[in-house]
């Protein structure tokens, strides 16, 4: 057998519209994603991103068009694909490791453990009894991931999930993701407005355009790009996809192609 017959899929999009009463948010999208990839989609801002990964993980209905995962139509959130927000969500009378907790599966017998494993996972295995107050927008961000990952999901979709963080703790967050990425062998799918975070984390990055959302272009990335962020193929790999972001579409003045 080839190794194009082993790559399994593991979402299945095809001609996917969405109407919110008689609004077309999104066009006829047609994507596959394969066991194990990492997906990133950017586009302007209400192009559709947030509506389509809802839909992928069953918190909002197709209008037209099929949204399958491992073969099947996702009608209800379930453990099986995690979640992480632009917020972290995470409710402030409970501590890190409860907010983890409350998620898992009643009959699992050993919650402490996966906690404790999902904590260590992000760095963050002394601040199991830490409020969300008590902890910076990152760790409360990381603690999001690991309650994500602790119900060890098929699929991680994260909507902007580093939008709120500063430069610098946006930068850890995307080489730690990345390291889970590999570790977990895990499916993720990621929504930015950032380029090079796109191009930092996505083996593909797909670029959608606006009213309605549509996809516009999908570029597969280079290896390289996922460890070298200062060389010629990154910058290289993120002028191509400027140039197909703002192709057609309003510019704003500081951007001339
Ligand atoms: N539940 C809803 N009811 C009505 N309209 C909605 C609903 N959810 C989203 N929309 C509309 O659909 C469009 C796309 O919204 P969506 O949140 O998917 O965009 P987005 O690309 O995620 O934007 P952003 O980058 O700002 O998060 C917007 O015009 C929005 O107002
Ligand atoms: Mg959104």
């Amino acid at each position: 057998m080839s190794g194009v017959e082993n790559i399994k899929r593991i979402v299945e999009i095809r001609n996917l519209n969405k109407y919110f009463r008689d609004m077309q948010v999104l066009d006829n999208i047609s994507l596959n994603v394969n066991e194990g990839e990492f997906i990133s989609v950017i586009g302007a801002s209400g192009c559709g991103k947030s509506t389509l990964i809802r839909i992928i993980g069953g918190l909002e209905t197709a209008s037209v068009g099929t949204v399958l995962v491992k073969g099947k139509t996702v009608k209800n959130p379930t453990r099986k694909i995690g979640y992480v927000f632009q917020d972290h969500r995470l409710l402030p009378w409970l501590t890190a490791g409860e907010n983890i907790k409350i998620t898992l599966d009643e009959n699992e017998k050993d919650a402490d453990g996966i906690v404790k494993k999902y904590l260590e996972l992000v760095g963050l295995e002394k601040f199991e009894n830490a409020y969300p107050t008590q902890l910076s927008g990152g760790m409360a961000q990381r603690v999001a991931i690991a309650r994500a990952l602790a119900n060890k999901p098929d699929i991680l979709l994260l909507d902007e999930p580093f939008g709120a963080l500063d430069a610098i703790t946006r930068i850890n967050m995307q080489q730690e993701l990345q390291k889970i990425w590999k570790s977990e062998n895990i499916t993720m799918i990621l929504i930015t407005h950032d380029i090079d975070e796109a191009v930092y984390l996505g083996q593909r990055v797909v670029v959608m355009s606006s009213r309605p959302g549509r996809i516009k272009d999908i570029f597969d990335i280079e290896p390289e790009c996922h460890y070298q962020r200062t060389g010629q193929v990154f910058a290289h790999t993120k002028d191509k996809i400027y140039q197909e972001f703002f192709k057609n579409e309003e510019l704003p003045f500081a951007y001339s192609i």
